[in-house]
């Protein structure tokens, strides 16, 4: 069997291969202080006596491609909308502005919810399914919470309760009730979660931490990233991968996929990885400079990013950046701005939350930290389409007048007569 069961991410207590949804037990107190995620271990050495990386290349079937480092051992409960795959790309306006040619973006906005959250939940819930749970639960600011309700309809369960940040935009809420799940907006999310979890028997897929409760399958989707990265550059690691960081997944995932891909001698090395968060909300960056071992709460939070406003986040992510060599490093909301507007120059459409990891390789690249030659992968984690709202707010809208070729001309800048 290549899953030896459940490791714990602070401690490494080792238990067997249970839906554990409550964090480590040795770690975590009465009060829920010191939550420390479990993560899923395997056999290594199995897996690579097994392992065709031919199949890697060949895409289809959303992440499943990947399933010999995926928690779940029953094919049959595989639940895909056509996650993954997405492209790696070298986005003009940025490569620009940077000087680095080998400026990439994983751009997520593709997946089927238009996010990164949908390889998290294809795993995730696809394992609710093989343990026989019929209800899924989780708490969202919007993208997570969509495409939870999305994976849950695709599963045929019979109940999708997303509770909803009070800010989170209609449309995700829209989406959600879609879907075919239940949106309530709460201010005190996580009481509710708990007792869905505890007393009706709903599965929690949520992230692990900051919060205590949560699955550790979820973000093992995560981990296809860093595989789908490898081939795309060829079998090829990135010196650099910058991720815009919440609870923290977004890196410890990858970071994880990455990390399996020594194990199975299929690369040397990790690339250095720094977190990404917006200054007026920073808990990893000052946890990583004072040496820290757990994330700080950023007590009142304020970012146009959203998606990534949470107040403080899990230490699985500190300790990857730890161990890669890489930061924690904030931006301003005018570096976050500026990165949507050159994404957008550059032809892709993102929400601020996913411009963040880019604006933190541009003021890296400004700041002389990073060589012209590397390979850099920035985390384009979803589609500014979903926040029709925020993107308007950065259009300047011109004033309506009756159309004329006079005031077309000026508008756009045209100084040349008809031909
Ligand atoms: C668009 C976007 N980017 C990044 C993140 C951060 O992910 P994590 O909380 O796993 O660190 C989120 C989380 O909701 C998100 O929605
Ligand atoms: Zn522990």
């Amino acid at each position: 069997m290549s899953i030896l069961g459940l490791t714990c991410t602070r401690c490494d207590a080792q238990y067997s291969m249970e839906p554990m949804f409550f964090g480590c037990p040795a770690c975590v107190d009465e009060a829920g202080a010191g939550a420390a995620a479990l993560t899923v271990a395997y056999d290594y050495r199995a897996i690579a006596s097994g392992l065709n990386v031919e199949d890697w290349r060949r895409a289809g079937h959303g992440i499943w491609r990947f399933d010999a480092l995926l928690p779940l051992r029953d094919p049959a409960a595989q639940i895909s909308l056509g996650e993954g795959n997405t492209a790696l790309v070298r986005p003009r306006a940025v490569c620009e502005t940077t000087g680095l040619s080998n400026l990439y973006v994983k751009n997520e906005t593709t997946n089927p919810t238009w996010a990164f959250k949908d390889r998290f939940h294809a795993s995730s819930v696809s394992m609710a399914r093989s343990l026989g749970y019929a209800r899924v639960t989780a708490s969202t600011t919007g993208n997570h919470g969509a495409s939870a309700a999305a994976y849950s309809t695709a599963a045929g369960l019979e109940s999708c309760i997303i509770l909803c940040h009070p800010e989170s935009s209609m449309l995700q809420r829209d989406m959600i009730a879609l879907y075919g799940g239940h949106a309530f907006v709460l201010e005190d999310r996580f009481q509710y979660l708990d007792t869905l979890i505890r007393d009706y028997g709903y599965y929690p897929s949520t992230t692990m931490t900051p919060m205590p409760t949560g699955t550790p399958f979820g973000v093992e989707g995560y981990k296809t990233i860093a595989f789908e990265i490898f081939v795309q550059l060829g079998g090829r690691i990135p010196d650099r991968m910058f991720c815009p960081i919440a609870a923290g997944d977004a890196l410890y995932g990858p970071w994880k996929g990455f990390s399996e891909m020594r194990a199975l001698n299929l690369a040397d090395r990790n690339p250095v990885m720094h977190g990404v968060q917006p200054a007026g909300c920073n808990p990893y960056v000052q946890s990583f400079r004072q040496g820290l071992g757990d994330v700080i709460v950023h007590p009142g939070p304020s970012s146009i990013a959203l998606s990534i406003r949470d107040d403080t986040g899990g230490p699985a992510a500190l300790q990857a950046i730890y161990d890669s060599g890489g930061d924690a490093t904030d931006v301003t909301e005018e570096e976050i701005i500026e990165a949507v507007r050159l994404l957008a120059r550059s032809g892709y459409l993102v929400e601020p939350s996913s411009a963040a990891s880019v604006a933190g390789a541009i003021k890296a690249a400004r700041a002389g930290r990073l060589a012209s030659d590397e390979t850099v992968v920035c985390l384009v984690t979803g589609s500014g389409a979903k926040w029709p709202e925020v993107m308007s707010e950065l259009v300047d809208h011109e004033a309506p007048v009756e159309p004329s070729w006079e005031e077309i001309r000026a508008r756009a800048g045209l100084d040349d007569a008809p031909q």
